[in-house]
C-alpha cells in the first residue's frame, strides 16, 4: 500500500525541482549580496532554541521540561503539545521511558482533522472519515493518502525543541512529504 505512493508522487516532486529551478534561475542573476536577504526571508530565525527550533508548548502554553514530563507521561504515552507553527504535535514516550526523538504531527493527511491517539488501539484514529495511523503515525488505513509528518524532538536545555524534519521518512524509507 505505501509502495503505491511514491510513484504517484515522482511527477509532483520533479515538477517542484523544475519550478525551484526556474525560480532561482530567475532570481539567480542578481549578484549574490541580493540573494541573502531572500534567504533570509524564507528562512525565519526560530523563536527560541537553536538551528530554527521551536521549544515545545503543553496544554497551558509553557515550555515543556523534559524531566517533569516525563513524571506525569509514562511509557507508550502520546500527548498533544503545540509544535512547529502551532500545529498540534504527539510527544511520544517510549517504553523504556524516555522521551522519542521524533514527534507526530497530528493533522490527518486526508482533510486535515486533528486526530486522537487510541490508546486501547494502539492506533492513531480520526474521527472524520476514519483513516488509521499506527502507533508512529505511519498511515494503515485511508482515506489517509500519506503518513503524519514528523518533527525532531531535541532536548535542549533540558526542554524540548521541536525542529524541522527534513531527512528521510524512518517509517517509510522514503523522503519526508512534508518538507
Ligand atoms: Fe482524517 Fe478525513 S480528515 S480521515
Amino acid at each position: 500500500q505505501a509502495a503505491s505512493i511514491p510513484a504517484d508522487r515522482v511527477p509532483d516532486m520533479e515538477k517542484r525541482k523544475l519550478m525551484n529551478l526556474l525560480l532561482l534561475g530567475a532570481i539567480g542573476l542578481p549578484s549574490t549580496g541580493m540573494l541573502l536577504p531572500y534567504t533570509y526571508f524564507f528562512v525565519p530565525p526560530g523563536s527560541g532554541g537553536s538551528g530554527g527550533g521551536t521549544a515545545a508548548k503543553d496544554a497551558l502554553g509553557n515550555d515543556i521540561v523534559v524531566a517533569e514530563w516525563l513524571k506525569t507521561h509514562g511509557p507508550g504515552d502520546r500527548t498533544l503539545s503545540q509544535g512547529l507553527k502551532g500545529d498540534p504535535t504527539y510527544l511520544v514516550v517510549e517504553n523504556d521511558r524516555t522521551l522519542a526523538t521524533y514527534g507526530i504531527n497530528a493533522v490527518c493527511t486526508h482533510l486535515g482533522c486533528v486526530v486522537p491517539w487510541n490508546k486501547a488501539e494502539n492506533k492513531f484514529m480520526c474521527p472524520c472519515h476514519g483513516s488509521q495511523y499506527n502507533n508512529q503515525g505511519k498511515v494503515v488505513r485511508g482515506p489517509a493518502p500519506l503518513s503524519l509528518a514528523l518533527a525532531h524532538a531535541d532536548v535542549d536545555d533540558g526542554k524540548v525543541i521541536f525542529v524541522p524534519w527534513t531527512e528521510t521518512d524512518f517509517r517509510t524509507g522514503e523522503a519526508p512529504w512534508w518538507s
